[in-house]
């Protein structure tokens, strides 16, 4: 489509309208989202003309990256909370600056630069997938009443449903506690369960078997035993993923084999199998619009949950999953942040990080607190804590029966 010239209007709303217009007009047709934000760059800077740069940033991970733009050069990665746009993502608002060299932490690109404004763009569920930043050579160029109509304008440019349903599903899945009341359905459970089941599993062996807890007084005991968390207990659908070392011992001993007995391997390869089993369940019970929880406390109180759950000895509680309808507020909750990948994937062999590394790999989780105030408070709460200490005692107990060869 060949571009033809528009004169747009000094007052406000009618600019916004006209704006509005062109931005659907050259943007509407197409689906892929480059393009799409590469003429919106491109219309809004004929809107602007005393913008001297106009653009896009993408959240990837934890920094937002460049997109399409117009204008000169400009820093290609912006970390969370850095500069005008990164704060506009940390406070999850749009952000009008009337004299850049006053906003603290402001990324200076252009000297020529006074004004910015930054618009989130969001997925039509209110997430964040990056900003629309404008700057302008004019000090307090832009006002709230670009704010707002620029706010108006920015959801024509999301194409997010073009995207990868089952990459968008696996980054949109966060842990729910708290559920609506309504029931998960047999037929959602048995989807779950199958969907579980498909998962790969060593030597195609299945190494796991899933109690599918639908007595309320497990539940609740469950909710108990397992540090005191009574969501579960609300849950509709609670399962526990056992690695099963057990049947397979059975199998061999009552057709005729004569097996070793069960070692740490086999137990480590069926907790294995079990992560993932329960993995799929999670995905599965996310596509279905249903929330998941993981529930770690399993492995503890060995004594207890053998007698509870009728476990025999090759069999180890590894994870259990409770499943409901999220409530809206869950829906909405912000998803914990993760931390950057290049502190969490390393080249060809493993790179001990030094402390500098690790405080800037956690920053992320430490957020506003003082890294060491947060680092301390999380290391009492989490890795000190008692039930930290019962986990590993319960599991030394289970280990137990895993003596191997014998
Ligand atoms: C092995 C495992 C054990 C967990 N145990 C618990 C638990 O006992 N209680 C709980 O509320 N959340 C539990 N979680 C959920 C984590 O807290 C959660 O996954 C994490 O905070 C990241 O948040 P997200 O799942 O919303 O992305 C567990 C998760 C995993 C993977």
């Amino acid at each position: 489509m060949s571009y033809i010239e528009v004169q747009y209007p000094a007052e406000k709303a009618a600019f916004y309208k006209l704006l509005k217009e062109q931005a659907a007009l050259y943007t509407g047709e197409e689906s892929a989202q480059t393009a799409v934000l590469a003429n919106a760059a491109s219309v809004l800077a004929q809107a602007f003309p005393e913008a001297n740069w106009v653009g896009f940033y993408l959240i990837e991970g934890e920094e937002l990256v460049l997109g399409p733009f117009q204008g000169k050069p400009a820093v290609s990665r912006i970390g969370y909370g850095k500069g005008v746009c990164g704060t506009a993502w940390r406070e999850d608002r749009s952000q009008v600056v009337e004299e850049v060299s006053c906003f603290a932490g402001h990324i200076a690109c252009d000297c020529n630069t006074h004004s910015e404004i930054v618009i989130p763009l969001r997925r039509a569920d209110g997430r964040m997938w990056g900003v629309l930043d404008m700057d302008s050579v004019l000090p307090g160029h832009f006002t709230e009443a670009d704010r707002a109509g620029l706010e108006d304008i920015v959801p024509l440019l999301d194409r997010g449903e073009g995207e990868n349903p089952v990459l968008r599903a696996l980054h949109e899945r966060k842990s729910v506690r708290t559920y609506t009341g309504e029931p998960v359905t047999g037929a959602e459970k048995e989807a779950i369960l199958a969907a579980a089941c498909a998962a790969p599993t060593a030597g195609n062996q299945q190494l796991y078997t899933i109690l599918d807890i639908t007595d309320q007084a497990v539940k609740d005991a469950l909710a108990v035993s397992c540090d005191n968390q009574p969501f579960i207990a609300k849950a509709s659908a609670v399962f526990v993923f056992c690695a099963d070392c057990q049947k397979w011992y059975d199998a061999f001993r009552s057709g005729g084999c004569d097996p070793r007995l069960p070692g740490a391997g086999d137990l480590m390869l069926a907790v294995t199998d079990c992560a993932i089993a329960a993995q799929n369940a999670v995905t599965a019970a996310e596509s279905l619009g249903l929330g998941s929880c993981y529930i770690g406390d399993i492995m503890e109180r060995c004594e207890v949950h053998r007698e509870l759950l009728h476990l025999p000895d090759y069999v180890f509680p590894a994870v259990m999953l409770v499943i409901g309808r999220p409530t809206r507020q869950q829906r909405e909750r912000p998803k914990p942040r993760r931390c950057a990948l290049e502190h969490i994937v390393h080249e060809n062999a493993y790179r001990v990080m030094d402390g500098g590394e690790l405080r800037e790999m956690l920053a992320c989780q430490a957020g506003e607190r003082p890294y060491e105030e947060w680092l301390a408070a999380f290391c009492a709460r989490k890795y000190q804590s008692d039930f930290s200490r019962e986990m590993t005692r319960s599991v030394e107990a289970y280990l137990k029966a895993f003596g191997g060869e014998r």
